[in-house]
């Protein structure tokens, strides 16, 4: 779900990423028509600057938390060398095979390895200062964990973006866990000195988070 821009501008800015791949346009609508979750969707302006990150940093292995019908797994692919991998980590079996279903149809699905676990569990089993990018967007509360491990996992260099660290704006007046949760996140990566970091306005914000 997007900060408030009004439409007119929303649309302007999404004209301006360029054209996406018919699959994915047809993935965004499928979604928005048949999960009843479009807001848990990146979309084409926050999935256009994953890719754009993902290929400027020169990323070879990316793991991505929440993978849902795998819009975003899927641009991140295309910003990835032919020899790179993404780790994509989903729960929900429903969710899982309708992202395995386009990720067979796109020449860059080849590059996806999706894990139908609970993400710390797949985290926990990737080695020490083996990944370049992680892209942070599962469930709020287990954030603070998320970004420990991501950390660990990360070589020195490496980034990662945090999605919805704006929380519909309830950052400001937290009255619930989630909001609490998001809070609490964004304190302990604005105070930690292994990493440098920048809140982007983007959709729902995006906390772009380098380790040193
Ligand atoms: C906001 S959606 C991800 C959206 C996706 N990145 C995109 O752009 O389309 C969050 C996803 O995380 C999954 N999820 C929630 N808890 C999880 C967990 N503990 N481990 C793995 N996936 C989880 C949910 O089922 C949901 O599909």
């Amino acid at each position: 779900m997007p900060l408030d821009l009004p439409e007119d501008l929303e649309r302007y800015i999404e004209e301006h990423v360029g054209p996406v791949s018919p699959l994915l346009e047809e993935l965004e609508r499928w979604t928005k028509e048949e999960t009843g979750r479009p807001g848990m969707l990146t979309g084409r302006v926050e999935g256009a600057l994953l890719r754009m990150l993902v290929r400027i940093t020169g990323a070879r292995r990316v793991v991505e938390i929440g993978c849902f019908t795998g819009y975003s797994a899927l641009m991140m692919a295309e910003g990835l060398p032919e020899d790179g991998e993404l780790v994509t980590c989903e729960i929900l079996e429903e969710y899982a095979s309708i992202a395995q279903g386009y990720f067979d149809r796109s020449p860059h699905g080849k590059k996806i390895r999706l894990v139908l676990a609970p993400a710390l569990e797949t985290l926990r089993g990737i080695a020490g200062e083996s990944v370049d990018f992680v892209f942070i967007d599962a469930d709020k509360e287990l954030y603070p964990l998320y970004y420990e491990e991501s950390v660990r996992i990360l070589r020195s260099g490496g980034l990662i973006a945090a999605d919805n660290v704006l929380w519909y704006g309830r950052v400001l007046s937290p009255q619930d866990e989630d909001s609490r949760a998001i809070v609490s996140f964004n304190r302990i990566v604005r105070q930690d000195g292994r990493v440098e970091k920048v809140m982007l306005p983007v959709r729902d914000g995006v906390y772009l988070i380098r380790k040193r």
